[in-house]
C-alpha cells in the first residue's frame, strides 16, 4: 500500500484524493497536517508546501510537484537524496496551448480594435488583412508545454520558432538556443510567449535590452513566471509604443497589488495565474506513475534536474 502525504496549502485535496484511489483504491491518502505517523509516508504530492512538513518525512521516496513549475518548492526544504519529479498533466498542456492560441489570434485578428469601434457603433475594417503565414510567433521554452503550444501554432498557419537554453528541435519549428540565439530568435517575433521554468538563468530575461531586440509594436505573452521580466520595462516599452501589447498571466508579487499599473494599462491584458492549472482528474496518472518508477527503480517521468533547475 503506497502512503502518500498531501501537502499544498493552494490544492483541493478532495479532487486528488478521488481521483488517485480511483486509480489505486488502496491507497492511503494522508492530508498535511493530518499526516498521522509521517514515518510511514513515501510519496509526498506538494505545492508550496507548509514549511517543515517535509521534514517530518524521513522516509520519503519521491516528491511530485502539483504544478509544472518547481520554483515554488524551496529547494533548500527538500530532503536531499529524495528525487522531485514536475507535473505532467495533458490538460494542464492543453489549457496552455488554449490560452496562447486565444491570445495570439486576439491581436492577431484585432479583436480589440473592433471591441471598441462596435462601442461606438462604428463599422470600420481597420487595417490590412493579417498574413498569418508571415506571421511570425516566437515560443521560449519549447519542452513538454511550449512545444505542444509551438505545434498548435504551426497547425494555425503561422510562422513558429523556439527559442531554449540548449538545442531543442521540433519539427517544423525554426530552432534558436542560448544566449546568443536570442537577438536573432527575438528579432522576427511580432508575438512573443515565454513558457520557460524560472531559473537562475532565465530570471529577468525578459528585460529593457530584451524588449528592444522585438520588432517594433510586438506582442509579448508572459505564461512563465513574474520573476522572468522586469515588470517596469515592460511598462516602459509599453509606454513607449515599443511594445503594442501585453498578455500577463504571472507577476512578481501574486495577487497582483491593486495599485499597479499593469490593471489599468490600455496595452495589456491581464489574467490572475490561470493560464493553466492542474486538474487532478488528467494529472494523477503522471503522480501514479512516478511512484512506481521510484519503487521499481526507473527514471520518472519530469525528474527535476536541480543543476539546471527544472
Ligand atoms: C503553474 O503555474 C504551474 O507551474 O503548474
Amino acid at each position: 500500500v503506497t502512503v502518500l502525504g498531501f501537502v499544498s496549502t493552494w490544492d483541493r485535496a478532495p479532487d486528488w484524493k478521488a481521483a488517485l484511489t480511483a486509480l489505486e483504491p488502496g491507497l492511503d491518502f494522508r492530508i498535511d497536517p493530518e499526516l498521522g505517523d509521517a514515518r510511514q509516508i513515501e510519496a509526498a504530492l506538494v505545492w508550496k508546501p507548509r514549511p517543515g512538513a517535509l521534514a517530518t518525512m524521513p522516509n520519503l521516496k519521491v516528491i511530485v510537484s502539483l504544478g509544472a513549475g518547481v520554483d515554488s518548492l524551496r529547494r533548500e526544504e527538500m530532503p536531499a537524496d529524495v528525487p522531485v519529479v514536475r507535473m505532467i498533466d495533458p490538460q494542464l498542456t492543453r489549457g496552455m496551448v488554449e490560452y496562447v492560441l486565444y491570445a495570439v489570434l486576439r491581436q492577431h485578428r484585432y479583436f480589440p480594435f473592433f471591441e471598441d469601434k462596435q462601442r461606438a457603433s462604428a463599422w470600420d475594417q481597420g487595417g490590412p488583412v493579417p498574413d498569418t503565414a508571415r506571421t511570425t510567433v516566437g515560443v521560449m521554452g519549447i519542452g513538454v508545454i511550449g512545444g505542444a503550444i509551438a505545434r498548435a501554432l504551426r497547425e494555425v498557419g503561422f510562422a513558429v520558432r523556439g527559442w531554449s537554453r540548449t538545442p531543442h528541435a521540433v519539427e517544423g519549428i525554426e530552432g534558436f538556443h542560448g544566449a546568443d540565439g536570442l537577438a536573432p530568435f527575438l528579432a522576427e517575433c511580432r508575438h512573443a510567449v515565454c513558457v520557460l521554468p524560472l531559473t537562475p538563468a532565465t530570471r529577468g530575461l525578459i528585460d529593457a535590452r530584451f524588449l528592444s531586440l522585438l520588432p517594433k509594436g510586438a506582442h509579448l505573452i508572459n505564461i512563465g513566471r513574474g520573476g522572468h521580466a522586469d515588470e517596469a520595462a515592460i511598462l516602459a516599452a509599453l509606454d513607449s509604443g515599443r511594445l503594442g501589447h501585453a498578455t500577463l498571466d504571472v507577476f512578481h508579487q501574486e495577487p497582483l497589488p491593486a495599485e499597479h499599473r499593469f490593471w489599468r494599462h490600455p496595452g495589456v491584458t491581464l489574467t490572475p495565474h490561470v493560464a493553466s492549472l492542474t486538474l487532478a482528474r488528467t494529472g494523477a496518472p503522471h503522480v501514479i506513475a512516478a511512484v512506481r518508477a521510484v519503487r521499481e527503480g526507473r527514471r520518472p517521468d519530469g525528474l527535476v534536474d536541480w543543476a539546471r533547475g527544472y
